[in-house]
């Protein structure tokens, strides 16, 4: 099987990652900081190295800043329905998920936000001088997606991060994309808020994910609940992370994604992002030269996400992707990848593209495969 869908989950995840989860569960029962037992105790401290991996990954100075989700949907959500209040203004732009979408367009109908959106161009890139504008506007929030998710277009975080901070606005990044896989120092640019999956870059297993939170900036929990600490208390602890992390911490979860964010570590997001440039750049030069392959998105190999979505004059998206899948064992998305405004953008709505994303393991190999398929779907060679 050639896996090139690590957009919506990483495939496969290292060894290492597998054999935490299965040791875990297998070894380390108990609940993680709850009891004075040996195996609760050692779930604990796994809990917190996991936690510290991912501080030092993205420079985050106190790690008690950093809770645990289930994904980036759940941190987005955490920090728009604790922020925002009847009346505030938020700015995004048009290549927003719809984990971003959905909670701002039910927020504007139910809650009294006032949204704004930035169209971005055909190539997913923000006109900077427009989103300025735009700032002085009295915002409250900016929601801003790192890595797009249909063609890996990368916005220019330092720069709007500067804007931001000029007009006293607070930031969210949706980095589901990015995170481990092109580098983020949430110190340098000054972040208030970074929303993360677990289960995509970091390579950790499904259902995890995590929210950083700069210091003194306080929100409403999402959840309330057990937190294992000032249990004599009906009030959530003021304090990090006990605040967010109601109920019992999905622990193998955790424990998987500290293997999987030592796995980046010892790589280096550095290498993890030229590797994706190199199975980028081999596709690149050889679709774009195909006058039957529309391929959207920046084309700029060393500049965008390793993602690229393309169509195919003539043929259905949809059909290319199950022949991919059923005739040669190819696993890409095809349709709107949750992003209707992303393919509103680029001109692709309401049909999508054929979206094709690398990870780590694939090679150049995986490649060649991969062209090879599409040109014996477009009945140009035999395999
Ligand atoms: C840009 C973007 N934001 C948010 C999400 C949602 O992430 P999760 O599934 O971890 O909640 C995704 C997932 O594909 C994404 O690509």
């Amino acid at each position: 099987m050639i896996y090139v869908d690590n957009s919506a989950t990483s495939y496969p995840k290292p060894k290492s990652v597998l054999e935490t989860v299965i040791n875990v569960i297998s070894n380390i029962g108990g609940s993680p900081g709850r009891s004075a037992y040996r195996t609760a105790i050692e779930l604990g401290r796994i809990v917190f190295e996991t936690r510290e991996k991912i501080a030092s990954l993205f420079n985050i100075k106190n790690s008690n800043r950093l809770i645990f989700t289930s994904g980036t949907t759940e941190s987005i959500n955490t920090v728009l329905f604790g922020l925002l209040n009847s009346g505030d203004k938020v700015l995004t732009t048009s290549m927003e998920h719809n984990s971003v979408m959905r909670p701002l367009r039910f927020m504007e109908k139910n809650c009294g936000i006032k949204l704004d959106i930035v169209r971005c161009s055909p190539e997913g890139e923000i006109d900077l001088d427009l989103f300025s504008n735009k700032l002085k506007n009295n915002v409250k929030l900016v929601v801003i997606n790192h890595g797009s998710n249909v063609i890996g277009t990368i916005a220019p975080l330092d720069e709007i991060c500067k804007s931001v901070k000029k007009y006293n606005s607070l930031i969210l990044v949706d980095a589901a994309q990015t995170a481990g896989i092109y580098p983020i120092d949430v110190e340098k640019i000054k972040l208030d808020f970074l929303a993360c999956s677990g289960h995509k870059g970091l390579l950790g297993p499904q259902g995890t994910g995590c929210l950083y939170i700069r210091d003194n900036i306080s929100i409403r929990p999402l959840k309330f609940g057990g937190t294992g600490s000032n249990s004599e208390s009906d009030e959530q602890p003021e304090f990090l992370p006990d605040r967010f992390e109601s109920g019992t911490l999905n622990a193998p979860g955790i424990a998987g994604l500290g293997a999987g964010v030592s796995f980046v570590l010892e790589q280096g997001v550095e290498k993890i992002f030229e590797h994706g440039t190199l199975l980028v750049k081999r596709f690149l030069d050889e679709i774009l030269s195909n006058k039957k392959i529309k391929v959207y998105g920046p084309k700029k190999p060393d500049k965008m996400l390793p993602i690229i979505s393309f169509t195919i004059d003539g043929y259905d998206s949809a059909a290319v992707a199950h022949r991919l899948s059923d005739e040669f064992d190819i696993c890409t998305r095809v349709g709107l990848h949750c992003s209707p405004w992303a393919h509103k953008t680029i001109g692709t709505f309401p049909s999508g593209t054929i979206r094709v994303s690398f990870g780590y393991s694939n090679t150049t190999e995986d490649v060649d495969n991969i062209l090879k398929a599409l040109n014996v779907i477009l009945n140009k060679n035999k395999l």
